[in-house]
């Protein structure tokens, strides 16, 4: 039995298991301080990352912020909190840069809902589309698109195109027809949406909206458009924070995911702030997304002590991702 304890003391330390900070936010947060220094390591978190997250992240932003960032930063680790799309664009923009992710497990429902098989097959069947995909795609699905857009410019990349282009605009369904809604061109929809966006009940909404009258309703594009057509503002998670900031509006009913009303909370402590409500039976039961929602300051320290769980690409692919994702940052940067 004796042998068999220390045969697993062993073990434990050997993975670092008995250096683990005290599992509480400020030990946590100090170790990955010191991880951070020690290893030139830079944490990217998006805005639905709990709140400790975002608080010890370097940077936190929408999806194009963090593109914007991983392709910018001089660290030699990028530790993403955020899923696994989105570390994957890191990696596609910094190949030399080791990335890292919490937990290869936090996935997207978008991502999942456009295959590279599926893809080829449409392409092979409409060879005069011309493919945009949004940013919530694998690396082989980025690789056969022509633009990748993200919700803040998405309007931007579709103006960019030719008009009598016809156009594959994917994965998202709701952001799709939200952007064919405004820009009038030949759009066919992939079928697929966000289990949290779509999880917003219209029904609870409007008994929201009496009980407060004053209340203006901002929505993400990735929302239903009975959702939509109810709010005073559509943008992306850092358009959604500028609006509550510069709006005179007092009370805001908020319909992204939770996480981002930390942020927003900071930005404008006065005004109420009020997340949409979700239906009861979403499988959640709440505006959160459980994938996001598998990272936690424990996994952070984990996966920067270890290195790993770590995102790597064929070179190929990685290049072929590249020209897409480089097109779009190229035109985000235009005004
Ligand atoms: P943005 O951060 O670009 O607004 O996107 C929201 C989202 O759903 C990310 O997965
Ligand atoms: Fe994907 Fe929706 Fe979660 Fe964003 S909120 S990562 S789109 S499932």
């Amino acid at each position: 039995m004796d042998k068999l304890l220390a045969e697993a003391k062993s073990k434990l330390e050997e993975v670092g298991y008995l250096d683990l900070p005290k599992p509480n936010i400020e030990d946590l947060t100090a170790a990955l301080n010191a991880l951070k220094k020690e290893k030139n390591a830079v944490i990217l978190a998006h805005y639905y990352q709990a709140p400790e997250i975002q608080e010890i992240a370097d940077y936190v932003g929408d999806s194009l912020g963090l593109s914007q960032q991983a392709a910018s930063s001089t660290a030699d680790i990028i530790l993403f909190a955020g899923v696994h799309f989105m570390a994957e664009t890191a990696k596609i923009l910094s190949p030399h840069k080791k990335v890292i992710l919490p937990d290869l497990k936090a996935g997207c429902s978008l991502a999942e809902s456009c295959s590279a098989e599926e893809l080829k097959q449409f392409k092979k069947s409409h060879p005069n589309h011309l493919v945009v995909m949004y940013v919530n795609t694998s690396a082989e699905v980025k690789a056969l698109s022509d633009l990748v857009c993200t919700s803040s410019n998405a309007e931007k990349v579709i103006n960019s195109i030719p008009k009598d282009k016809p156009i594959l605009f994917g994965p998202d369904r709701n952001l799709g027809a939200y952007i064919k809604s405004k820009t009038d061109r030949d759009i066919t929809l992939w079928d697929g949406a966000c289990v949290v966006h779509e999880a917003f009940s219209l029904e609870k909404l409007i008994q929201l909206c009496k009980e407060y009258p004053k209340a203006q309703i901002v929505a993400h594009p990735e929302s239903e458009h009975y959702i939509l057509e109810t709010a005073a503002f559509i943008g992306s998670t850092t358009q959604l924070i500028n609006y509550v900031k510069s709006d005179p509006a007092e009370t805001f009913i908020v319909a992204t995911e939770a996480g981002v009303l930390h942020k927003m909370k900071k930005e404008v402590p006065e005004k109420t702030l009020i997340p949409a409500p979700a239906q009861e039976d979403n499988t959640c039961a709440c505006s959160e997304c459980a994938y996001m929602k598998l990272n936690t300051l424990e996994k952070l320290y984990w996966c920067l002590k270890h290195e790993a769980p770590e995102i790597t690409l064929d070179e190929d692919l990685q290049r072929k991702a590249l020209v897409p994702v480089k097109r779009m940052l190229e035109l985000s940067s235009l005004n």
